[in-house]
């Protein structure tokens, strides 16, 4: 374990076989609900290609981002997979479980700025993020933005939590090392993380 300003950082938490489980339920997820390119409230279009599973997704586009509880193209969001509901209950030390999962696939040459994940309706719970396929640059800061940062490479299997004093760290994806993995065919990331978007503060059953 490895703590990165409060974000921990659990090494090859997930084996092969269960990366390879999670990689086939993250196409059927797919599948329902296409990967699509988020357009930044400035009507930039991000880098990674993305989508959701649960109750309600994550959405951007002009009017800024949000959670929604449908796919932009209208239909529900597929089920969260049920080992990410495992994972969940293994790592978040959180009694209340999540309502949301966003998939985030990075190509060659995609990245993800630094920024907070604040468009959850509390802070209370944490974010736990599981990385798949190629490492990853991942940058962590602190509370404000312009801060000093340190970086670790994240690789596949690899979970990590942004919980407690580093739930609102500011946090990013400088790079990927493309084809640094062959559990996908062709290359590229991706990364998952699980949430609670919904639930206000005070509502947890722990
Ligand atoms: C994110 O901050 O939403 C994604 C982080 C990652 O790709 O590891
Ligand atoms: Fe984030």
């Amino acid at each position: 374990m490895l703590d990165l300003g409060g974000v921990t950082i659990h090494q090859s938490c997930l084996d092969r076989a269960a990366q390879e489980d999670l990689v086939a339920q993250l196409r059927d997820v797919a599948r329902e609900a296409p990967l699509f390119r988020p357009e930044t409230a400035r009507g930039r279009k991000m880098s990674v290609r993305m989508t959701s599973a649960g109750a309600v997704g994550w959405t951007s586009d002009r009017k800024g981002y949000r959670y929604e509880p449908r796919h932009p193209s209208g239909g529900a969001w597929p089920a969260i997979p049920l080992a990410l509901l495992d994972l969940w209950r293994a790592v978040a030390e959180c009694g209340t479980p999540l309502d949301t999962c966003l998939v985030n696939f990075y190509g060659e040459g995609a990245r993800m700025g630094l920024h907070q994940d604040r468009d959850e309706a509390s802070t209370e719970y944490p974010v736990v993020s599981l990385s798949l396929g190629d490492q990853a640059l991942f940058r962590v800061g602190g509370l404000e933005r312009g801060g000093p940062t340190r970086s670790v490479w994240l690789a596949s299997g690899d979970v990590a939590v942004l919980g407690g004093p580093g739930r609102m760290v500011y946090h990013g994806i400088d790079r990927i090392r493309f084809g640094s993995s062959d559990l996908l065919p062709g290359g590229g990331r991706i990364n998952v993380t699980m949430r609670v978007a919904t639930a206000v503060s005070g509502s947890s059953a722990r």
